[in-house]
């Protein structure tokens, strides 16, 4: 199996014009009247091909737009591109983020082997060098990524690696970018590793596989450790609601516990935060099957687990001065013999009891067990993300998650999180009317509420086993795959909610 792609990023001292890479990077902001002062050097030494290029109406400086000119023997670069950051007015960190993942992505395409990077020079003074090569970092990780692994014959063979150059001529900011940059490759590259044990098919991620990847992070990854529970300790532990939605499948459900504990003693100041997400690694709807027409894309199910893998090792490597439980419950949603059936009543790790009316309603089944775990582990604030609703997807589309919760603080904080890593979430509502759909004549609980707000009352359902805690949902359903390439991003998995959830534990623990 191929790896996925190298990527190696370094500052460095360097200036614009005698910088030696394959691929020079500057960018510019739409409808700029004069160059910068460094670009306008850069241009001097072309005999005027930039000037020339945007007077020829060329290059805008539009989001996503991109011009090429050659170097001569008079610059160090053999090309030059101007990537384009949109209105000066409305650009933030995001806006260098995508136009890293932009600038990537092309290098990637063009296979250029090593670029030169210096597009934060156009954004001055407005953020802080750290901040800035941290997004660009991420920014680069995500625009370089590809999903081949099982690609065994192909006429263009892409590079097997990309290094990086954040260049600057000021040796202290030099300094800060380096800074910035180790943080943000740590999450770019966790960011990368969740998107590819996400886009793993499920002949090849199923629950035990999955448990065993975790186990080997933990392994690998100082400050975690794993402990996984297969189906005779689910038994043991009466957690009917995995037990109930992996028995149809050949390859049993299986309970992933991360946790992180920091060597940093401030850490028992700080609240215990449980991460709960949702590894369904194929959901085909079990008995209540679903139809057929994209039912490939629900190997993506388990995007919600993986989020809280790459997450943890993220976390870890960032060494955060915060307790982190990392709940994975993973089963594999499948018709058969043994399964799971509608009308059943399954008795769940909280003691309450669910009469099941739609067996493609499983996420909720799994995550309530989770959810339960993390209380009992007495975690303090609890977060779960999961593909959970269809109806999520109706309601906002691909380009936000759902976000319930029944702490405002906690709201906040997710908004600022999301606004930070560029992964949005919109606040949705739960609540006491969506709770009384989910009552059941037969058992404590229904799966399933009427018709209309499923993500409302899919997000009720949960928070009946949340105890008394701090609680937030987070439902991805609609932001787990990119169906085609964007210029920012290859198709599949987005590892949406790794830089979030990174996001949100940063500035729980910063001295900010
Ligand atoms: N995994 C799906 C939700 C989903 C749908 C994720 C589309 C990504 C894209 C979930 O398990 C599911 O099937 N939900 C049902 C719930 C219903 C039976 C109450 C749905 O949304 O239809
Ligand atoms: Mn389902
Ligand atoms: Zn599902």
């Amino acid at each position: 199996m191929k790896d996925i792609i190298d990527v190696k990023i370094k500052a460095s001292k360097a200036d614009l014009a005698d910088c030696k890479t394959e691929l020079l990077v500057v960018a510019q902001f739409a409808g700029a009247k004069a160059l910068d002062k460094l670009t306008k050097a850069l241009d001097g030494r072309l005999d005027g091909a930039i000037t020339r290029l945007i007077e020829l109406g060329d290059f805008k400086g539009k989001e996503a737009d991109s011009a090429l000119v050659y170097g001569n023997e008079k610059i160090g670069a053999k090309r030059v591109m101007l990537v384009g950051l949109g209105e000066r007015k409305k650009a933030t960190l995001d806006t260098l983020r995508k136009a890293a993942a932009y600038t990537a992505n092309k290098a990637v395409a063009m296979k250029a082997g090593n670029i030169a990077l210096a597009l934060h020079k156009a954004l001055g003074g407005r953020f802080g060098p750290a901040d800035m090569a941290q997004v660009m970092a991420e920014g680069i990780y995500y625009g370089s990524y590809r999903y081949d692994e099982f690609v065994t014959e192909t006429e263009d063979a892409r590079a097997d690696s990309l290094a990086v150059e954040l260049i600057d001529s000021d040796s202290a900011k030099v300094k800060a970018l380096s800074k910035g940059l180790a943080s943000g490759a740590i999450i770019g590259n966790a960011q990368s590793y969740a998107r590819t044990i996400a886009n793993r098919p499920a002949n090849v991620i199923n629950p035990p596989t999955l448990a065993a990847e975790a186990k080997k992070l933990a392994k690998n990854t100082p400050g975690l450790s794993c402990t996984v529970f297969d189906e005779k300790q689910l038994t043991a532990k009466g957690m009917g609601g995995v037990l109930a939605v992996g028995s149809g499948s050949k390859t049993g459900p299986r309970f992933i516990i991360l946790k992180y504990t920091p060597t940093n003693k401030k850490a028992a100041k700080l609240p215990t935060i449980g991460l709960v997400g949702k590894a369904i690694t194929f959901d085909s709807g079990g008995i209540s099957i679903k139809p057929a027409s994209n039912m490939d894309q629900m190997k993506l199910d388990k995007s919600g687990g993986i989020a809280v893998l790459g997450t943890m090792k993220a976390l870890a490597q960032l060494k955060l001065p915060v307790n982190v439980y990392g709940i994975i419950p993973s089963a594999e949603n499948m018709p058969g013999g043994a399964s799971y059936r509608p009308g059943d009543i399954i008795t769940t790790f909280s003691g309450k009891t669910v009469e099941v009316l739609n067996t493609d309603a499983e996420g909720r089944m799994v995550l309530c067990d989770g959810l339960n775990y993390a209380d009992k582990q007495g975690c303090d604030i609890l977060i779960d993300i999961a593909t959970l609703t269809g109806a999520c997807k109706v309601a906002l589309g691909k380009y936000m998650a759902g976000l319930m919760s029944n702490d405002n603080a906690l709201t906040k904080q997710l908004q600022k999180a999301a606004q930070q890593s560029g992964e949005k979430v919109w606040p949705m509502p739960s609540g006491e009317e969506y709770a009384k759909e989910m009552k059941s004549k037969i058992a404590d609980l229904k799966n399933i509420g009427s018709n209309w707000g499923g993500a409302c009352t899919a997000a009720a359902f949960l928070k009946e086993f949340t105890g008394q805690r701090k609680w937030a949902h987070l439902d991805m359903a609609g932001v787990d795959i990119f169906e085609k390439a964007t210029q920012f991003a290859a198709e599949g998995a987005s590892g949406f909610g790794v830089r979030l959830l990174t996001a949100y534990l940063m500035n729980l623990t910063s001295k900010k």
